[in-house]
């Protein structure tokens, strides 16, 4: 499968947020606070798979949430190069 394609088979696989007229109310919020801290992270770290992580170990299985086969992400974070803004007078 295309990286990045999102098939019918995998929106029914990830529901997080449940269904219906009970499902999450703060859906939105969360998925907001998951975006800046994504964010925040990959400004601050250099995000690398561990060598000891494999395809197979990462192949996702279904436990009503999608679950890596090997039951974790093997992530190496390493802090960025610090990138310096310099602030400029637009007047
Ligand atoms: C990653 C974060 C979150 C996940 C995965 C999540 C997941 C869920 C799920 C699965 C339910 C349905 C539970 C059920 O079936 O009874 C639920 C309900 C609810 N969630 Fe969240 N939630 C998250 C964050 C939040 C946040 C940030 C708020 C509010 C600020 C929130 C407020 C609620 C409320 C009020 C309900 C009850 C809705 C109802 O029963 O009508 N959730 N959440």
């Amino acid at each position: 499968m295309e990286p990045n394609v999102v098939s019918s088979e995998m929106k029914e696989l990830f529901m997080p947020f449940s269904k219906g007229p009970r499902a999450c109310l703060g859906k939105s919020l969360a998925i907001m606070e998951l975006k800046l801290i994504t964010a925040a992270l990959l400004r601050s770290y250099e995000i690398g798979l561990s060598p000891t992580a494999t395809e197979d170990c990462m192949t996702m299985t279904d436990h009503f949430l999608v679950l890596p086969k090997g039951g974790k992400c093997e992530l190496i974070f390493s802090p960025a190069a610090r990138v310096e803004t310099v602030a400029t007078d637009v007047r």
